[in-house]
């Protein structure tokens, strides 16, 4: 019951790790708030996770759906202590080929929606007179792989921000970290394999590729988010931690 007293927003948290992270906070103890462009599964989740959850249809490329789920926090518990900054979209091509919508989505969502759900959400935090966040960002923010430039800017820029905020938010009892994890079995995966012809190849060599020799589950990211985001890590901010089977460490 660590979460105990303390109200959470999560984004994008209808699937995947947003989802794991919901779930592990609502057993815990915590008053979850999170958001998602899929209603049906937001709704689905937030039902059957009962009253301490409560989830919203909201877009992290508007504000005003991110200032509209830090008014529920605030009006149905309360307050808010912790932000989970999860949403994100997946969307490859060479820097060459990749055309102007398809990068201008990957920023707008995955770095730009992290700023607007922390523009909106910080105030309340400030109010509390601390808090924690946690943004998801990637092993692609930290090595590269082929053809993905848009999401590695976006995962990169993520760890920068995570820093700058860090220092720019610690007087305020605001601590700031980032996860990095590897490639983890969720639906923005399943996705990627369902569009590829010999799907097997690519998952026997991403398995391949994680020393550990698997993929990672949504929960055991889950976990780590919870670890920064609890009093436990009273000490921690500014920090990127690999999530990722020792993907990132690998010299060959
Ligand atoms: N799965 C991986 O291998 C992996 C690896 C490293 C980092 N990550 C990061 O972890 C986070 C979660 O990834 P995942 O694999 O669970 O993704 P996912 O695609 O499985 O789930 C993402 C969720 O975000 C929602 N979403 C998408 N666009 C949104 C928007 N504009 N506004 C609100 N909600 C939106 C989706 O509907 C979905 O419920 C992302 O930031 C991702 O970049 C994932």
């Amino acid at each position: 019951m660590e979460f105990k007293g303390k109200v959470i927003v999560v984004t994008g948290g209808a699937k995947g790790i947003g989802r794991s992270c919901v779930e592990i906070f609502a057993a815990r103890g915590g008053q979850v708030v999170f958001s998602d462009i899929d209603e049906a599964s937001g709704a689905a989740l937030a039902d059957r996770l009962g009253n301490d959850v409560a989830f919203l249809s909201g877009d992290v490329r508007r504000l005003a759906d991110m200032e509209a789920m830090a008014r529920l926090a605030e009006t149905r518990f309360g307050g808010l202590d912790i932000i989970v900054n999860n949403a994100a979209v997946a969307l490859n091509g060479v820097i060459d080929e990749i055309d102007e919508e398809r990068w201008t989505t990957v920023i707008d969502t995955n770095l730009t929606g992290f700023w607007r759900t922390m523009k909106a959400c910080v105030p309340l935090l400030r109010r509390r007179g601390g808090g924690a966040v946690v943004n998801l960002s990637s092993v692609q923010g930290l090595i590269g792989f082929q053809g993905w430039p848009a999401y590695a800017a976006a995962k990169g820029a993520i760890i920068a921000l995570t820093r700058q905020c860090a220092i720019d938010l610690a007087k305020a009892g605001i601590r700031v970290n980032a996860v990095a994890p590897g490639t983890i079995m969720t639906p923005m995966n399943e996705k990627i394999f369902e569009e590829t012809e010999d799907a097997q190849a690519l998952i026997d060599s991403w398995n391949r590729a994680h020393p550990i020799g698997r993929f990672g589950q949504p929960m055991e990211v889950a976990e780590l988010v919870a670890f920064l985001a609890s009093d436990k890590a009273s000490f921690i901010t500014g920090e990127i931690v690999r999530c990722d089977g020792g993907l990132a460490i690998r010299g060959e």
